[in-house]
């Protein structure tokens, strides 16, 4: 069993305490690492070393250009060594191969796209009606703190990572203690890259670890992706230094569809917004609203379809679903097929599929007739369970939709342009698909409204994240000011 180091100052050291957690593969319940856990002193040496690397270590004299090549060289390492990572993230989280090969290549995306951003961050020059040059400038806001979760590993350190480099700031990045592996396996090339000591601190240890990091007079900002509840944790503390906070928090994403959608394509739509990832999705389409016109056709086409999803070992080519991430998240979701079958009526799924004796397996489950006040239609489940609500026409559509405290993502389907329209400007939410569930793009904005949190990642919002806006005034008169 491999036991790892976390990576801090340039270096892969234990924690100072000596403590280490095992790291599981949830298909099989076996450890299959372990991990230093990072406490206090370890993030205080950690965020000591981001705030040197900042405030006057040889980063602060990189030009972006130089910068934009170190996050380039990352890429290209990363698709070198994209079967590898690929492997470990599928065994670590339970995912499937197939969907851990595509996380892989957008994580490679998304670093090149902030390498080329990296020279692409501009200032103004504002009007100002005064005999002078006014400027604004962009700059690096500092040590960035990094706290992300379990579903998307590396595509999730990505996110936080890449900006915040192209924008010249420090970062020290909390993984999720479920899921730290094949980011400490990518930080074994931060060095021959080319990233000086501090620049880039990963810290592995559990939700005292993270808050240990937000806690820290040294950092000066706090990127986080996780739970509601967690969230708020993170911004009363974060209030005492008056830190810049962002956060992509909860869903109960609707997808909806009217009657005139493409039968076959909004069937399959409804299954992968909601399935994608074992349900582990930030933007799930957990919140199935069809029109009653084709309700129970549709619920009936659903519940068909479902059967075919093939469960399977995460490693296995042919799996289109693999094992949920954790102990804690299979009881989470098993308590909620419970609660859905109190509430709801059941077409699908709802237990734990019998042909495995080990691992953290759920059945895709669908549950029909679900109002939208049940619990399964408001608390956040995470995982592979689906919430179908009939409702009559577009007002009504879009009254449920919105019923919500959240407000990530939505989607809509039909073929009435003027009606998909009209339904994505009355949405709120950050992110509207149309005709379509799921497609991210590090090209384009992420985040959400409402509990869903604030601040948007990816495109170039990602980068605005990470810098300060200064306002230089250069005075061109050569008289005195003249006031007294
Ligand atoms: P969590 O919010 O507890 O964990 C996310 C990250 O925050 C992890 O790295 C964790 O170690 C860290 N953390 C935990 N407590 C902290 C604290 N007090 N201060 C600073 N960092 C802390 O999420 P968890 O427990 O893994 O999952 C619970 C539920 O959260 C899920 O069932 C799901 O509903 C939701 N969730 C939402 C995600 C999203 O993408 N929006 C991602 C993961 C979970
Ligand atoms: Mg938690």
């Amino acid at each position: 069993m491999k036991r790892y180091q976390m990576y801090i100052d340039g270096e892969f050291v234990e924690s100072k305490a000596q403590n280490w957690f095992p790291v599981y593969d949830p298909s099989t319940e076996e450890v299959i690492a372990e991990v230093p856990d990072g406490g206090a002193a370890d993030v205080d040496r950690a965020v000591k070393a981001a705030r040197a690397a900042f405030d006057s270590g040889p980063w602060a004299q990189t030009t972006a250009q130089d910068r934009g090549r170190m996050l380039f060289r990352l890429a290209a390492k990363i698709r070198e060594e994209a079967a590898a990572l690929a492997e470990l993230e599928s065994r670590n989280s339970g995912k499937p191969i197939v969907e851990a090969e595509y996380d892989v290549a957008d994580t490679a995306t998304c670093y090149e796209y902030y390498g080329g951003l990296a020279t692409k961050v501009l200032g103004f020059v504002n009007p100002v009606p005064d005999n002078a040059l006014s400027l604004t400038l962009k700059e690096p806001l500092g040590v960035a703190g990094q706290i992300i979760p379990w579903n998307y590993p590396l595509a999730m350190a990505a996110w936080k990572l890449a900006p915040a480099l192209a924008a010249g700031c420090t970062c020290v990045l909390k993984p999720a203690e479920q899921t730290p592996l094949t980011i400490l396996e990518v930080a074994r090339w931060f060095g021959e890259i080319g990233f000086p000591p501090g620049v880039i601190n990963i810290v592995t240890g559990f939700g005292e670890t993270g808050a240990a990091i937000v806690a820290h007079p040294g950092v000066d900002k706090i990127a986080f992706t996780g739970s509601g509840e967690v969230g708020k944790i993170i911004l009363r503390s974060a209030a005492d230094q008056i830190k810049r906070v962002t956060m992509e928090l909860g869903e109960k994403s609707p997808n909806l569809f009217f009657a005139d959608a493409d039968f076959e394509a909004a069937i399959d739509g409804a299954l992968f917004g909601v399935f994608i990832n074992q349900g582990e999705v930030c933007s799930s389409g957990s919140r199935i609203l069809v029109e009653r016109k084709i309700y129970s056709k549709f619920v009936d086409a659903m519940a068909e379809k479902a059967k075919t999803i093939k469960v399977g070992p995460p490693l296995d080519r042919t799996t289109k679903m693999g094992s949920l991430v954790s102990k804690e998240q299979y009881e989470r979701v098993r308590s909620y097929q419970e609660v859905g079958k109190r509430e709801a009526r059941l077409v699908s799924g709802g237990g734990r599929p019998k042909a495995f004796e080990k691992g953290f397996y759920v059945e895709p489950t669908i549950f029909a007739d679900v109002d939208n006040s049940a619990r399964i239609a408001r608390e956040e489940i995470f995982g592979p369970v689906a919430s179908v609500i009939p409702f009559n026409d577009e007002a009504d559509a879009i009254r449920i939709a919105n019923d919500s405290p959240f407000g990530l993502a939505a989607a809509v389907w039909s073929r009435d342009i003027f009606r998909a329209l009209r339904t994505v400007k009355a949405l709120r939410a950050g992110i509207v698909w149309v005709n379509h569930m799921q497609p991210t793009y590090v090209e384009a904005p992420w985040g959400g409204y409402k509990q869903s949190g604030f601040g948007r990642e990816l495109g170039p919002w990602g980068i605005d994240e990470y810098l300060e806006v200064k306002q230089v005034h250069i005075n061109l008169s050569e008289q005195p000011i003249g006031w007294y």
